[in-house]
């Protein structure tokens, strides 16, 4: 399951980031012309660890290839991707530093603690029956490490100053996920107590109590993730049925929990941004953004699929081909040339869908 979701880390990351530190900016809350943020504190799932789970005694690990690949010379650090994870892009855009530290990680510096640590545990959710399900940490137990985290920084800044990194750190939190995924649609013990309406219900709620513990611990900015398309992921299209593994579709019941959640979730930020008078907290979304990836790979560069351009071939779609023939580079995802194949693709299902054989005329030679 959390490869899926490692893969799919690697894409939140880009998008949400920019919203996050321009909600941070003052944009997304209200209000404007606020300090720079000293630091971003972090808790949630596998979507933010940056390696707690190292130090759990848990199966829901990433400490092993191909993990980290591609981050510092393929170093699997615990974040479940091939490089960085949304916190550190975060921390990046914020000029804080380049990687969110684990809170449970070795060798933290002093520096470390001021400019942001990131709580989270991998497998984790809002529901305290998630993460007991892998063996991880509660999201009641990523707040007692704050508290833990907050007597340390007044150790090393003095009572005052800690108090004021606190209250002007940046503060982000993502879960839900594996509350949907891997607690109610692979176990009983949910679906039994609730439908999924009144499941979400419980969750937001849940979620809310925790915003609301965050803000009596000092926390004032605080940008909440909504979920993904849940059953987009891989693993969920997998196990939502063997009709749906290989294909294109998602997986519609996973997805509507995702939609339900995340609307009601925005409407309890709402609520919040009244009772605490909280004017810096806002709700980043992140299932649109992944869902627009999902439907349109083209627009972000993703390589042409050679097959589908032979297909393309054999509907007579010869400018596609002319193209790649023309230039090679095309291979790497010429942006023109793969919005023009983008195109022909969807006349392609199109016809598909309407049954028109004259696609089949069999006149191709290969596309190489
Ligand atoms: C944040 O504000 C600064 C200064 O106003 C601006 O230069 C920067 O682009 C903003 N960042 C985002 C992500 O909006
Ligand atoms: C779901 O459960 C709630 C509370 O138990 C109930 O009010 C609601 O009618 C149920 N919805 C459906 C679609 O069964
Ligand atoms: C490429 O396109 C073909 C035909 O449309 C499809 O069956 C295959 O799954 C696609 N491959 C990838 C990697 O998307």
């Amino acid at each position: 399951m959390e490869h899926g979701r490692g893969m799919l880390v690697v894409v939140v990351l880009c998008v949400s980031s920019w919203q996050v530190a321009a909600a941070a900016n003052g944009t997304g809350g209200g209000g404007g012309g606020r300090p720079r943020v000293p630091a971003v504190l972090v808790f949630g799932d596998s979507i933010v660890d940056t390696g707690n789970n190292n130090a759990v005694l848990t199966l829901t690990k990433s400490n092993f290839g191909p993990y980290g690949k591609d981050l510092n010379g393929g170093v699997p650090t615990g974040r479940f991707s091939n490089g960085r994870i949304p916190p550190d892009f975060l921390a990046s855009r914020l000029g804080l530093k380049d990687l969110v530290p684990a809170y449970l990680g070795t060798d933290l510096a002093d520096e470390d603690l001021l400019t942001g640590v990131s709580f989270a545990s991998a497998g984790s959710g809002y529901d305290p029956l998630t993460s007991t399900l892998v063996a991880v940490l509660p999201m009641q137990e990523e707040l007692n490490m704050f508290v833990e985290y907050k007597e340390k920084l007044a150790g090393i800044a003095g009572e005052a100053a800690a108090a004021r990194i606190v209250s002007d750190s940046l503060f982000l939190l993502c879960a839900g996920t594996d509350d949907i995924a891997n607690n109610y649609y692979l176990t009983p013990i949910r679906p039994i107590q609730y439908n999924i309406t009144a499941y979400v219900d419980y969750l937001t709620q849940l979620a809310s109590d925790f915003i609301t513990q965050l803000y009596r611990q000092g926390a004032r900015k605080i940008a909440i993730l909504g979920m993904p398309p849940i059953g987009c992921l891989p693993s969920q299209r997998t196990i939502a049925g063997a009709g749906l593994a290989g294909t294109d579709e998602c997986d519609a019941a996973r997805n509507h929990a995702a939609q339900l959640f995340n609307a009601k979730l925005k409407q309890e930020i709402s609520c919040l941004r009244r009772t605490l008078q909280l004017q810096s907290i806002g709700y980043v979304d992140i299932y649109d953004v992944l869902q627009d990836m999902i439907t349109n790979p083209c627009k972000y560069g993703a390589p042409p699929n050679w097959t589908s351009l032979l297909l393309l071939k054999r509907a007579r779609s010869r400018r596609i081909l002319e193209l790649s023939r023309r230039n090679p580079s095309l291979a790497r995802c010429c942006v023109r040339a793969c919005r023009v194949r983008c195109v022909d693709e969807r006349m392609l299902r199109h016809r598909e869908l309407r049954g028109d054989d004259s696609l089949q005329p069999g006149d191709g030679d290969d596309v190489r």
